[in-house]
């Protein structure tokens, strides 16, 4: 079902003018890229607060400590966001070595020994059970590359994210800022799809989600990193992957992303949403039951403040 509530949500944005560009100067994006940047690196233990990041990127308060993992972190993912809706909007997809590297370079410019290089010898993932590759990094990011080339815009779009994220994080090509640049390429693909971006959240519950959703692909991918990289064997064993759990952290998160920005294209026109208390009241629905057609996905809506708005036509219905 979430598959069909995607596609439905994609065939609304269409309707109402497509995904708007990503830039800041739009008030939904600007939430979007913050929201995204204080989470992902959140995961990676640099907790900024709402207002410190605000002042980081308005440039008006460097002093604070991780001021340039943030600075760091939202100019690339801006950038390749961009480069993502100006590659959707002429139908071309740019996903290479080069870009790659130039993601973990972008986020990782004053930490790691070798930024933007693919590691030498072995690492190992906290907390994770499998090994990735030791040898040969050139070959396997070579064939991610190759994978997500071949599969872009084949698969179910939640299919697809999740296999290309789990496959980039089993790999784990470079030293550090495998978990920050994996998370940015596949914003990256998503909007390159017309699509939104996701915000895997960054607390220790949600976090511990997330890993535990990348532990379930790994069963597959883990035998792999035995033997060279080898596409054939890559494909075989992705078309086996389990990504049920990671695909439901994603579909959480889309689903908010992608509501915000419908409901923001619809009020553009002079739509007017209800709060959902009073929707929920003249469809004569409990408030318990639109509280789950939103968790479902069956509802689009949005929050500002405490209150949920949404819109009659809003509410999946089969024949859509
Ligand atoms: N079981 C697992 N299998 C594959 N990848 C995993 C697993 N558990 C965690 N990871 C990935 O590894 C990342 C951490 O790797 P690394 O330290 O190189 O990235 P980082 O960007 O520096 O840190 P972080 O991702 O924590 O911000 C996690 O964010 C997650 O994406
Ligand atoms: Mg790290």
């Amino acid at each position: 079902m979430r598959d069909n509530y995607v596609v439905w949500r994609q065939s609304l944005l269409k309707e109402w003018g497509g995904l708007p560009p990503p830039e800041v100067k739009n008030k939904e994006w600007l939430y979007l890229l913050k929201n995204e940047t204080r989470n992902s690196i959140m995961i990676e233990g640099i907790f900024v607060k709402e207002e410190e990041l605000e002042a980081i990127i308005s440039g008006n308060n460097c002093e604070i400590r991780s001021a340039t993992d943030v600075l760091s972190y939202f100019r690339t993912a801006k950038f390749l966001y961009g480069l993502g809706y100006e590659n959707f909007l002429s139908n071309e997809l740019i996903f290479t070595r080069g870009l790659i590297m130039q993601v973990n370079k972008g986020i990782e410019e004053d930490r790691a020994r070798e930024p933007g290089k693919l590691r030498k010898g072995k690492v190992v993932i906290g907390g994770a059970k499998i090994e990735p590759p030791e040898f040969d990094l050139d070959n396997w990011i070579d064939v991610y590359a190759r994978w997500v080339n071949e599969n872009f815009n084949n698969l179910p779009i939640l299919k697809f994210t999740a296999l290309q994220h789990s496959l980039f994080e089993a790999v784990h090509p470079f030293e550090d800022g495998n978990g920050r640049t994996g998370r940015i390429l596949t914003n990256y693909l998503l909007v390159n799809s017309g699509f939104p971006i996701i915000t895997v959240k960054g607390d220790n519950t949600s976090r511990d989600i997330y890993y535990s959703a990348l532990q379930e692909s790994d069963l597959h991918l883990a035998p792999l990193f035995k033997t060279s990289a080898n596409y054939s064997q890559l494909n075989n064993a992705l078309k086996k992957t389990k990504t049920e759990k990671l695909e439901k952290v994603f579909f959480k998160s889309l689903k908010e992303s992608t509501d915000r920005i419908i409901i923001s294209l619809m009020e553009l026109k002079g739509k007017k949403m209800l709060s959902t208390e009073n929707l929920a009241s003249s469809l004569n629905y409990s408030k318990s039951t639109i509280r789950k057609l939103v968790e479902r996905g069956k509802l689009i809506s949005v929050i500002r403040g405490k209150t949920h708005y949404s819109h009659p036509s809003l509410f999946y219905t089969q024949k859509k």
